[in-house]
């Protein structure tokens, strides 16, 4: 698979990656170990090297799964339990007989791959959200990540959710600090406002901002997107495939019963048979393009430039299969205008995040376009 670089500070990743949210359970049930691995290694066969997680995710248990994925550096000594390859351990298998020094080769995937994860965001015990971007809290929860992850330093960190009563200044500071001890490689923001992005570049180059961006969320196409070009800041669309909805969620496949989208506003009864047309659209155009509808929605994505990494979520190696496999669907200028004046974020019925799954506005920011 092709690499690209993410922002201007040097990090190098898959041009798709890998959002490994869902594997713990938000839109399916979780997955088993096992068959998390399975999917995390499967997407490291196909080139995908960029993993993003966060402690928010389970919280703590998605972390713990991807760490479970890479060999400890420590280990160097026996197999690892779960390693990224099966070929690594034949390599490793032959080195060893050949008497060659094993460590640096275990340690050679951890450098093929991107690990991204966040915090900021959190769940108090009776399930209340909040944010926190106080510098000892950043400090810990880096710490307590890299422990889980089973690493020594997060290659992208991104503040979850903006804590709006601290100073942005405040929390990039620290993270700044944890870039010079090596913690952390390159630092990221999530749902950020212009204003915070250009004030936290202005403490430390930020490298990537994560963002909803999809076909149908296109929120950050007036503001964010020319903000980030013009400070050369990677951009990392989240929910390209609408959180399912252009793979036929809750068109052609039902929600699960687990699913978190029964609380999504463009997912309730009434506003889904409205966006249900919305769908069926894009299945023409799909056909079009001789893709699936999921295809079509990561191609669009995949399209806006060089500079965008969408990090879709699967459960199911055959949907991931299938949107590593979008990257080889080739739309023209005038293809993806086609598809946008089909496809209009004005006629989706709701909101495109789920309420009372995201922190409120007035403690944090939620970007939103100047309509
Ligand atoms: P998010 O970033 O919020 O995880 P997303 O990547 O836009 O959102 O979509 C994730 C959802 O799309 C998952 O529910 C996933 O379901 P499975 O685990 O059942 O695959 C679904 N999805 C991902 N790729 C798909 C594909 N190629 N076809 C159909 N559904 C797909």
């Amino acid at each position: 698979q092709d690499k690209t670089l993410l922002g201007t500070q040097g990090l190098e990743v898959s041009k798709l990656g890998f959002g490994c949210m869902g594997l713990t359970g938000v839109y399916n049930s979780p997955l088993d170990d096992d068959a998390g691995i399975a999917v995390i290694k499967h997407a490291f066969r196909r080139g995908v090297t960029f993993f993003d997680t966060s402690d928010f995710y389970g919280p703590h248990t998605n972390e713990t799964l991807l760490g479970k994925v890479r060999p400890s550096a420590s280990s160097s000594s026996s197999f690892p339990e779960s390693s990224w390859l099966l070929a690594l351990r034949m390599i490793e298998l032959l080195n060893r007989t050949c008497c060659i020094r094993v460590q640096a080769l275990k340690q050679l995937p951890r450098e093929q791959v991107q690990v991204a994860t966040k915090c900021g965001a959190r769940r108090g015990e009776s399930g209340t959200l909040s944010v926190c971007g106080k510098p000892e809290y950043v400090r810990a929860c880096c710490e307590a990540s890299l422990r889980r992850l089973g690493i020594d330093c997060i290659d992208l960190y991104y503040q979850h959710r903006i804590d709006t009563t601290i100073p942005i200044e405040d929390t990039i500071g620290e993270l700044k600090k944890l870039v010079e001890e090596g913690k952390v490689r390159y630092i990221g923001l999530s749902e950020a406002s212009p204003d915070t992005i250009r004030r936290a570049h202005a403490v430390h180059p930020i490298t990537a901002v994560q963002m909803e961006w999809s076909i149908w969320a296109r929120d950050i196409e007036p503001e964010i997107v020319p903000l980030c070009r013009e400070l050369g800041i990677g951009i990392v669309p989240y929910s390209p495939i609408g959180a399912g909805f252009f793979g036929g969620r809750g068109v052609t496949e039902q929600l699960s019963a687990e699913s978190v989208l029964h609380i999504h506003p463009r997912f309730e009864a009434e506003n889904l048979e409205k966006n249900k047309q919305i769908y069926f659209r894009m299945e023409e155009l799909a056909n079009k393009h001789q893709c699936s509808p999921a295809q079509l929605a990561l191609a669009w994505v995949l399209h806006q430039g060089d500079d965008v990494v969408p990090i879709p979520g699967t459960t199911k190696i055959k949907n991931l299969d299938a949107n590593i496999d979008a990257l080889k669907v080739k739309v023209t200028y005038e293809d993806m205008k086609e598809i946008s004046s089909q496809i209009r974020e004005e006629e989706v019925a709701g909101g495109r995040q789920c309420t009372s799954l995201h922190i409120p506005p007035g403690i944090t920011e939620i970007h939103k376009r100047n309509r």
